[in-house]
C-alpha cells in the first residue's frame, strides 16, 4: 500500500474523492495523516469522520520556521510517507520537504496548466480569470510540484466546455467533478 499524506486548507472534497478511492480499493493506497494549515478547514473534519490522524501545521503556529518545518517532516518521517499530496492547499510546501520528496508530491490545479496557474491563482479566482479571458475551455491538472506555484512536470490533464452563461461558482463546479477523477487516478500511476 502507499502511504499517502494529504494536504488540504478548505473544503477537502478531493480528499474526500481520495478517501472514497482508497476505501472501495479502487486505488492500492491508505491514507495516513491530513495536514491543513487551518485549523478550521472542513478537510480536517472529513479525515477524522473517516479515522484518519489530522494535524494543524501553521506559520501562526510555529513562527519559527524551522520549527514549522520539522513540525510538516516530523508527520511524514512518523508514518514513512510515500507519497504528498497538495489537495486544494492554498500555500507553498517548504523547500526543504519539496528537496527532499522531490518526484514523490503532486498538486491538483482547477484551470488546464500553465495557463491561469502561479501565486494568486487559487480557488474562484482561477474560473475568474478563465471566464474574463473568454476561454471556451477549461479543465483541472494533477503535476509533480516543484519549488514554484503550479509549476512542474504535468501527469494528467483533463478539460471540460465553459458555457456562456457560466458564473466562477458554476465553472468551478464543473472542474471539481473532474478533480474528482483525476486526483485518484493520478496518485495510482505511483508505485511504493
Ligand atoms: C480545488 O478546486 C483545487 O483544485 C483548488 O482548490 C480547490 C479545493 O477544493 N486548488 C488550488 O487552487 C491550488 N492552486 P476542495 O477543498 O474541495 O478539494
Amino acid at each position: 500500500m502507499l502511504k499517502l499524506a494529504v494536504f488540504a486548507s478548505g473544503g477537502g472534497t478531493n480528499l474526500q474523492a481520495l478517501i472514497d478511492a482508497c476505501r472501495s480499493k479502487a486505488i492500492g493506497a491508505e491514507i495516513k495523516a491530513v495536514i491543513s494549515n487551518n485549523s478550521k478547514a472542513f478537510a480536517l473534519e472529513r479525515a477524522k469522520k473517516s479515522g484518519i490522524d489530522t494535524f494543524h501545521i501553521s506559520k501562526k503556529k510555529y513562527p519559527d520556521e524551522n520549527k514549522y518545518v520539522q513540525a510538516i517532516k516530523d508527520v511524514l518521517a512518523r508514518y514513512n510517507i510515500d507519497l504528498i499530496v497538495l489537495a486544494g492547499y492554498m500555500k507553498l510546501l517548504p523547500v526543504d520537504i519539496v528537496r527532499n520528496y522531490y518526484g514523490r508530491i503532486i498538486n491538483i490545479h482547477p484551470a488546464l496548466l500553465p495557463k491561469y496557474g502561479g501565486e494568486g491563482m487559487y480557488g474562484l479566482n482561477v474560473h475568474k480569470a478563465v471566464l474574463q479571458a473568454g476561454e471556451k475551455y477549461s479543465g483541472a491538472t494533477v503535476h509533480m510540484v516543484d519549488e514554484r506555484y503550479d509549476h512542474g512536470p504535468i501527469l494528467i490533464q483533463r478539460r471540460v466546455p465553459v458555457l456562456t452563461n457560466d458564473t466562477p461558482e458554476t465553472l468551478a463546479a464543473r472542474v471539481l467533478e473532474v478533480e474528482h477523477k483525476i486526483l485518484p487516478m493520478a496518485v495510482s500511476l505511483f508505485k511504493k
